[in-house]
């Protein structure tokens, strides 16, 4: 039986009556006299919370098609379609700065002191965002010597601690990326034949430097010295104990068999079959480059407003948010793969039947 749908109104649909009556600015309630500018404060802040909720309604779905055994290809590109909206949202959230800065710092005195204790400090949503992509807790400025949460309500407190808890697209990404194939395939390992390939590239460019006629004894030394800074940092990666104890100390996040796979799909990523994988790892270093480019885009918001006062949240305010640009990274391995790259003429032959494997097969029918 058909059902009968009665006839949409666009304000009720939207809720537009309880949205639009969301704004109750402080300054008239508690100073009798509306600070102008405080609506604008209200709405950018509630415009931005929308499309927190919107970046995790997106997040939560890449986390569903992450969490199964096995991720077909058909759901890399519905994900990587979903994390770019991300990106897209995200770009928006840095432009949005601009709109805020059109009050000025004399204008938010004449409402600031109504907000203390509240600050975005208290976003919960935001922290949902950081854990579900995957921030380590351990990576975290402290804020007053206590824990991040700890002043948010304790609904909020709960929802932010099973977040941490996982299952965070980080690590989902990380078994993802050891679950890779053809890092061994009929005869082809790619890990050896990569060290072999960086070996003598290495052995190349020290030639080079060792007969180069124009070189004087000094500079000469000088070039090898710098050569062999680059060695180390270039075969490090070749050090599986070294990478774990790097990891260990919290220098590096992914696993060592991960990173093996994300370098594959950094190096043959013209190969058809890795194109979908190389945009998804990328667009995941997008995410984290925007969220660090809010953050410094925030941090100098608030230093323009406030200059060196302490934030109605009670932090450093300008200080302790600068220092978290640098530390609340989440994609750094993967951003650092760029470390280990050579160029595609110096890459090993794949084999001609992991070549075909690698490809699309089609081809069109002679008429
Ligand atoms: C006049 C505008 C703003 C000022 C002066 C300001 C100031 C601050 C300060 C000082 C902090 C550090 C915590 C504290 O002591 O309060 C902070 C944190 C934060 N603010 Fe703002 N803020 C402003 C606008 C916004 C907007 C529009 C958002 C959007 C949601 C936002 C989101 C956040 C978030 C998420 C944090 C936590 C950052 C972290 O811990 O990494 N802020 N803000």
């Amino acid at each position: 039986m058909k059902k009968t749908i009665p006839p949409l109104y666009y304000s009720d649909y939207l809720k537009l009556d309880q949205i639009l009556n969301s704004q109750h600015p402080k300054s008239l309630e508690y100073g009798g006299k509306l600070a102008h500018d405080e609506v604008l404060f209200i709405i950018v802040h509630q415009a931005y919370e929308l499309w927190f909720k919107q970046i995790l309604h997106e997040l939560d779905s890449v986390i569903e098609i992450f969490e199964g055994d096995y991720v077909n290809e058909k759901d890399v590109g519905i994900s990587v379609a979903r994390l770019r909206r991300i990106t897209e949202i995200q770009k928006l959230l840095v432009d949005q700065i601009g709109i805020l800065e059109t009050m000025t710092p004399l204008d938010f005195l004449e409402f600031r002191d109504y907000l203390i204790p509240a600050s975005g400090f208290q976003s919960y949503q935001f922290r949902l965002i950081e854990n579900k992509l995957g921030l380590d807790p351990d990576q975290r400025k402290l804020f007053e010597k206590g824990a991040y949460y700890s002043r948010l309500s304790p609904e909020h407190q709960k929802l932010i601690m099973s977040s941490e808890r996982g299952p965070t697209l980080f690590k989902l990404v990380e078994i993802w990326l050891e679950r890779t194939p053809f890092m061994d395939f009929k005869g082809f390992n790619f890990w050896k034949s990569y060290q072999s390939a960086v070996e003598n590239a290495l052995r190349k460019d020290k030639e080079i430097i060792e007969n180069n006629p124009t070189l004087s004894d000094k500079v000469r030394e000088q070039e090898l010295s710098e050569f062999e800074k680059t060695e180390k940092s270039s075969t490090a990666i070749f050090d599986e104990k070294k990478h774990n104890d790097l990891v260990q100390k919290g220098f590096r996040r992914l696993s060592y068999l991960a990173t093996q796979a994300a370098l594959l799909i950094n190096l043959y990523r013209d190969e058809p079959i890795l194109h979908l994988p190389f945009s998804f790892l990328t667009t995941l270093i997008d995410i984290d480059e925007l969220l660090t480019t809010w953050r410094y885009r925030h941090a100098l918001m608030v230093q323009r407003m406030i200059g060196t006062k302490i934030g109605t949240g009670g932090s450093s305010g300008h200080q302790y948010l600068k220092a978290t640009t640098e530390s609340h990274k989440i994609f750094s391995d993967l951003t650092n793969i760029s470390t280990f790259l050579i160029p595609r003429s110096q890459l090993p032959e794949l084999p001609t039947e992991l070549r075909k494997t690698l490809g699309f097969n089609y081809t069109k029918s002679k008429p």
